[in-house]
């Protein structure tokens, strides 16, 4: 192989940069040509496509958002999306691409491959939600993002004794919403895997102002529900003053942490040793620290889960 392709697609996440310049410093330190697809699968059915060189990935790796663009692309669902996207990548003479993105962006690797275009998927979202890895490139950084919200909650919330209901991402997944609240301090965790019962979420706060606690704070997934009618909610049974913020899209910018950087730097590196092995049609991630790789038409069939266990943590350290 001696042309591939890299884009981004889906929601952006922090990190998505450095890995879109490990990709194209690990392909050209292999002697490999790099393309940089634009607006995901949108700029490949339209051909936005550039050669990418050492100094095109300078001065990124520290940088949130993606240097490519993204987009969600309805058109790459179909058939026929598809096949202008393959005629585009032929007409560069690009024969393998790095996607990197959610589980949406995972579908059309997928169905490129089926196609019998070699394709790896690497992930990169904040909702740390595609199984086969551990982590997702863009979690650390949004979780580290929603904690140094909660702890700024946590000091005007203890000021006017107030309770604060935050909203956090996650539509389907509630893994940043678990590790923030846990991480948090948090009173009550309220995730899209598991139901809750608002008596005991109402008896807890009332347990903990009883006690002479100064401020409550619950953690609420966007998948779960809206975090205003959880708050109204909570005021009229506690009878407690409750206030609400919605932490939304500041989740997803800001400066990737160095977890994430590294993270990023590794998959995208990997991604690419992967395609230039010939391996095509796999997705890679990182558990228990090793780098992996699974079949990406297998990954897509599986179903992300958040830890039961730390759940079970959360619930106990927050009595
Ligand atoms: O995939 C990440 C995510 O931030 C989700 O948590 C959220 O529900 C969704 O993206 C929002 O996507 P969009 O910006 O396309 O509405």
């Amino acid at each position: 192989m001696k042309r591939i392709g890299v884009l981004t697609s889906g929601g952006d996440s922090p990190g998505m940069n450095a890995a879109v310049r490990a990709v194209v410093r690990k392909a050209i330190y292999q002697e490999v040509e790099v393309f940089g697809i634009y607006n995901g699968y949108s700029g490949l059915i339209s051909g936005k496509i550039e050669k990418l060189e050492l100094g095109s990935v300078g001065d990124i790796i520290h940088r949130g958002g993606t240097k490519l663009y993204t987009a969600r692309c309805p058109e790459f669902k179909t058939i026929e999306g598809r096949k202008k996207g393959i005629a585009q990548l032929e007409k560069f003479g690009i024969e393998g691409l790095v996607v990197i993105g959610g589980d949406g962006s995972y579908m059309g690797a997928k169905k490129l491959t089926e196609m019998g275009f070699p394709c790896v998927g690497v992930p990169g979202t904040i909702d740390n939600d595609i199984p086969g890895t551990d982590f997702t490139i863009g979690f650390d950084t949004a979780l580290n993002t929603v904690i140094d919200a909660i702890d700024k909650i946590r000091d005007t919330a203890t000021s006017h004794e107030r309770t604060y209901v935050v909203e956090v991402m996650g539509r389907h997944a509630g893994d940043i919403a678990l590790w923030s609240g846990l991480a948090g301090g948090a009173e009550s965790i309220l995730i899209p895997e598991a139901d809750y019962d608002m008596g005991d979420i109402v008896s807890k706060l009332k347990r903990g102002h009883d006690r002479g606690k100064k401020h409550s704070i619950i953690i609420v997934a966007e998948g779960v529900g809206s975090g205003v009618d959880i708050g109204e909610k909570i005021e009229r049974a506690t009878g407690l003053e409750t206030r609400v913020s919605v932490l939304g899209y500041i989740q997803r910018g800001g400066t990737p942490t160095a977890a994430d950087r590294v993270l990023a730097s590794r998959l995208g590196a990997y991604a690419v040793e992967l395609l230039l092995e010939g391996k095509g049609g796999r997705c890679v991630g990182i558990q228990s620290n090793e780098l992996v790789n699974h079949d990406i038409l297998e990954i897509l069939d599986q179903k992300h889960s958040v830890d039961q266990n730390m759940y079970k943590l959360s619930q106990e350290l927050s009595i």
